[in-house]
């Protein structure tokens, strides 16, 4: 098993030289090449993640492989290959795609992600799970971040492959992603071995919005102290470098990350139609049932004064309430 293990890693490695190669010497890399630097992808960032090409041929890898000694039913079990239907041999699992190596915390190579150049489905392309390889374990960039993280005691927690490349780009190399999938308690284990705080740094839209509420659960019962950046509706961080620059994604996104708690306030107020007295008083006892989550009663009191000031209602009232909630959550 170990000497399994050895060749799959060997074959990674391997597979990983390649694609970067041909992304930076081929004429058809040339175009995923100008894709990446469409998308402000330098160079030195290529370098820094080594970033591949996987051509459209089917056996590009498969006969680089087999060439050099690898039985094509290990590359299978490695995820690298796939069985042909009709049993007839095995083709390359990725084809025509950008390729992403992911590391474990070592700094090995145990799994790609393929992205499609332009528009495609599926956009991202993982590698099967395998005895290298498990989704709920794995952060993408651990293996360059853990010496960042384990001087600021900090990590900035993003969701996609490219946010983290482009975070790198503006200087926060503190930076890890979960694999497309929802961080698990296994994540936030590792996470808290490091860090004591956290910054959740998902899409602007709806759906990243959702994630940060439900990793910030999980973020706090792990107990991480855990601050949130405030994306613009409907763009990402990569986006956001894009359009405003690295500086201000540092002093905007990461320098003015909000608590948990003021989130969480902010989620729920848009769920609320402020507009009516129906929809205030729901907000409020939503917004309550927050602040009582806290267990500093100086914080508790910070909130509820605002609540108190914004919407006119007496503290002692809210502070009651908040009592009652607490009292509730023992
Ligand atoms: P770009 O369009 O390249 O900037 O990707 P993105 O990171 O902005 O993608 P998106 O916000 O749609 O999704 C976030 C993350 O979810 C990605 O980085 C992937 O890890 C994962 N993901 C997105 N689409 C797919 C997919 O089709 N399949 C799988 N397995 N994962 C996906
Ligand atoms: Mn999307
Ligand atoms: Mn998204
Ligand atoms: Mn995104
Ligand atoms: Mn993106």
């Amino acid at each position: 098993a170990d000497m399994e293990r050895g060749k799959m890693l060997e074959a990674h490695e391997l597979a990983a030289k390649l694609y970067h190669y041909l992304l930076l010497n081929t004429t058809h890399g040339a175009e995923a090449l100008q894709y990446l630097r469409n998308r402000g992808i330098s160079d030195k960032l290529i370098n820094q993640f080594s970033i591949g090409y996987a051509p459209p041929q089917w056996d590009t890898l498969a006969r680089f492989l087999t060439a050099r000694k690898f039985d094509p039913q290990l590359l299978e079990r490695a995820g690298l290959l796939s069985a042909k239907n009709d049993g007839s041999g095995h083709v390359d699992r990725f084809r025509g795609r950008l390729m992403f190596p992911i590391w474990d915390r070592d700094g090995k190579v145990t799994a790609f992600a393929g992205r499609v150049i332009g528009e495609g489905q599926p956009k991202y392309l993982n590698s099967p799970e395998t005895a290298l390889f498990t989704k709920s374990r794995t952060l993408y960039n651990l293996h360059q971040a853990k010496a960042s993280i384990r001087k600021s005691k900090q990590v900035v927690l993003f969701e996609g492959y490219m946010d983290i490349i482009k975070a790198w780009y503006a200087g926060v190399h503190n930076g890890v992603a979960t694999m497309g999938t929802a961080l698990t308690e296994e994540h936030c284990a590792v996470l808290k071995r490091s860090a004591e705080e956290i910054i959740v740094c998902y899409d602007g839209d709806d759906a990243g919005q959702a994630a940060a509420l439900k990793s910030i659960a999980m973020l706090e019962k792990a107990g991480l102290k855990v601050m949130v950046s405030m994306l613009p509706k409907g763009k990402d961080p990569d986006e956001y470098i894009e359009e405003y620059g690295p500086e201000a994604f540092v002093r905007e996104a990461i320098g003015q990350a909000v608590s948990a708690t003021k989130f969480k306030l902010i989620y729920s107020r848009k769920n609320h139609i402020l507009l009516t007295e129906e929809g205030r008083k729901n907000y409020l006892l939503e917004a309550v049932g927050i602040v009582a989550e806290l267990d500093s009663s100086i914080e508790r009191e910070v909130y509820l004064k605002e609540l108190s000031r914004e919407f006119e209602i007496d503290l002692h009232a809210l502070k009651q309430d908040s009592f009652h909630k607490r009292e509730e959550l023992q």
